[in-house]
């Protein structure tokens, strides 16, 4: 049995992300491919409860490299207690967000410096990276009118420079790395699912390798 792939998506509220997983879990099923559904930050009881923490409302301001800290430490649960596990086990694993997340938001939302996320990248990832990570990108004024109905938690109440900067750094990281596919998300949603299918049917493709597929 081969080892299992890592599939993020990403992209900041309101661009499509849970809507798109289902698209994204009905192309894995039709290749009878075995997988198991995650977030971040989350994925385990500890990292939810981190979840919470990042989340919910403070009267103290959290600082930005707490946040990233946090990020991080669920991160590490996460992926020792679930993703790495998970992958051994043949299981692809799909994440609503990952690492990719804390570029955006932390180094270029809150100016964290782009050193300190490497460092801790590469503390508790060691040389670990997703395998494929699906980008959903619309102007912010465009996604968070999608979601202007909900409860904002604590990030979500940032400005709309904030969310500028976070697409712009979700932009620079699609540009350096060959495994982020950049999906237009101001379209309709059947063009986003087009295009995710697309870039699922290429990476499978590329995989060239049968094995790579755990029988049901
Ligand atoms: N391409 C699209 N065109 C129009 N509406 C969309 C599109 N994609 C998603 N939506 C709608 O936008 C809203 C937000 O979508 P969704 O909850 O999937 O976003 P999200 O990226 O998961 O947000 P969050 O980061 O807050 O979890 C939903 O009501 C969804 O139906
Ligand atoms: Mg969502």
């Amino acid at each position: 049995m081969s080892r299992g792939r890592l599939i993020t998506l990403e992209g900041s509220e309101g661009v499509g992300k849970s809507t798109n997983l289902d698209v994204i879990c009905e192309f894995l099923e039709e290749k009878r491919i075995r997988f198991t559904v995650t977030r971040e930050p989350g994925g385990t009881e500890i990292a939810e409860r981190i979840r919470e923490l990042l989340l919910s409302e403070t009267t103290e301001i959290m600082d930005g490299l707490t946040e990233l800290l946090l990020m991080f430490a669920a991160r590490n649960q996460h992926l020792t207690r679930k993703i790495l596990p998970e992958l051994d086990q043949g299981l692809w694993v799909v994440s609503d967000r990952f690492t990719d997340a804390s570029y955006a938001y932390q180094a270029f939302g809150r100016s964290i410096a782009i050193e300190k996320v490497d460092t801790l990248r590469r503390l508790v990832q060691e040389g670990f990276n997703p395998d494929l990570t699906l980008l959903l990108d619309v102007e912010p004024d465009v996604s968070r009118g999608r979601i202007s109905d909900r409860e904002l938690d604590r990030i979500e109440k940032e400005n709309l420079e904030f969310y500028q900067r976070v697409r712009a750094g979700y932009l620079d990281l699609a540009e350096k790395l060959e495994r982020i596919k950049l999906i237009d998300a101001s379209k309709n949603l059947e063009y986003v699912g087009s295009e995710i299918r697309r870039h699922m049917s290429e990476f499978i493709f590329s995989l060239n390798n049968d094995s790579a597929i755990a029988d049901r």
